[in-house]
């Protein structure tokens, strides 16, 4: 099991981001910790070996990348999987047949789908609600609810949650609560400093930053939570090769230089699609216009790369996608270069369209994950395309 050590909480974030987890290798002294690329360790004689038996359990790269992201987030432990999906698979595995769940209602689409289409075959029930109002959670607890479970900034609608109202209701019910934390990173945003029991994230996102890995992190800050989840770990085997957690680390040393980078892209692609009347609305939680931007500036310390906007259409959309360069069209989000999407016939395909249109989320939305290029460009790219 994977716990930070008291030394991984030395400096501040940026410095963490470089040392946390990591020693100059042993054997040659290496500054860069070596891809463990092995599945088993040798053994001196029964039951004696250096504390790695087997790797689908341990893996010394994959140990450096979870102490590393849990001095990131402040938690104590943290469990590396194989993606961001295996990761929420199982957390939601700690449930048994019978619990509920309240989610937010407009959580990654994937999410929703092994919710709704996997998990409630097994016998878990959810409720999905606007998490935007503390009291529809607390409406929709019953006697069998056990987890809270929610995104903030949501995906691709940039609706908040108060983590801190949510917590004390969680805290107030004992119930786990847990949060996706992939849209705003440990750099703008730290879950467990509001009460959050377990943080989580697609690392395949902004912890990789560089678009090549697919993986996921669970983030715990209790030993007899940390158990559970590491039980389930080496029980269901959802675990990543050594080579993607390197790669993982290696983006994590630039974090915080990267969100100060897509933080201020950001904000100056959603200033000047806001001034811009062939954008009909702006979702972006650091424009004063943005309904919760207090709540923001109160629970974040930027406001990060990610932004949607309604262009009236799906045909508009269409036009819109086709046409930036510099934006790619692509699922996914976080990397240092800039992506375009259609929500509802890409990430939230698979949330139903009825409930799609009940939570606004149009066929005329479009989502941009601003990377780190010049900003210049980026606003030249789309000012091209909605031409
Ligand atoms: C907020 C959020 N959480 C979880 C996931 C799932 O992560 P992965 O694709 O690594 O399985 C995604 C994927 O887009 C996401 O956007």
């Amino acid at each position: 099991m994977t716990r930070a050590a008291d030394r991984d909480f030395t400096g501040g974030p940026s410095t963490r981001a470089v040392h946390a987890g990591q020693v100059p290798e042993p054997l040659a002294g290496a500054v860069t910790l070596p891809i463990y690329q092995t599945s088993t360790y040798v053994q001196e004689g029964l039951g004696q070996h250096k504390g790695y038996d087997y790797a689908r359990t341990v893996n010394p790269t994959r140990q450096a990348l979870e102490r590393n992201v849990a001095s990131l987030e402040g938690g104590t432990h943290a469990f590396a999987f194989s993606s961001g999906m295996g990761a929420i698979h199982t957390v939601l595995t700690l449930l048994s047949a019978g619990d509920h769940v309240v989610c937010g209602e407009n959580v990654y689409g994937g999410t929703h789908r092994l919710m709704d289409k996997v998990l409630s075959r097994q016998g878990l029930t959810f409720t999905f609600v606007d998490t935007r109002d503390v009291a529809n959670v607390a409406k929709a607890i019953t006697p069998k609810t056990r987890m809270l479970f929610v995104e903030t900034p949501t995906n691709p609608l940039m609706r908040l949650c108060d983590l801190a109202a949510i917590g004390d209701l969680a805290r107030s019910q004992r119930l786990l609560f847990v949060v996706d934390n992939t849209f705003a990173t440990p750099i703008l945003q730290r879950p467990f400093e509001f009460g959050a029991d377990v943080v989580l994230h697609s690392t395949t996102k902004y912890l990789n930053g560089h678009s090549d890995m697919v993986g996921g992190i669970v983030v715990a800050r209790s030993d007899d939570l940390a158990e559970q989840v590491q039980f389930i770990q080496k029980s269901v085997g959802a675990v990543p090769g050594p080579f993607d957690c390197w790669l993982a680390l290696r983006g994590t040393k630039t974090l915080p230089l990267r969100m100060r980078q897509h933080d201020a892209n950001g904000r100056a692609v959603a200033e000047y699609l806001s001034c811009d009347k062939r954008v009909q609305k702006v979702f972006y939680p650091g424009l004063p216009s943005h309904p919760q931007h207090d709540l923001a500036k109160r629970q974040m310390q930027g406001f990060g790369g990610m932004l949607s906007i309604e262009l009236g259409s799906l045909e508009r959309a269409r036009t819109v996608v086709a046409r930036t360069k510099l934006f790619y069209l692509a699922e996914s989000l976080g990397g240092v270069e800039s992506l375009i999407g259609h929500p509802s016939s890409m990430t939230h395909a698979a949330v139903p369209a009825a409930m799609r249109e009940a939570m606004g989320l149009s066929d005329g939305l479009v989502r941009l994950s601003v990377g780190i290029e010049d900003v210049e460009d980026l606003i030249a790219d789309l000012d091209q395309a909605l031409a």
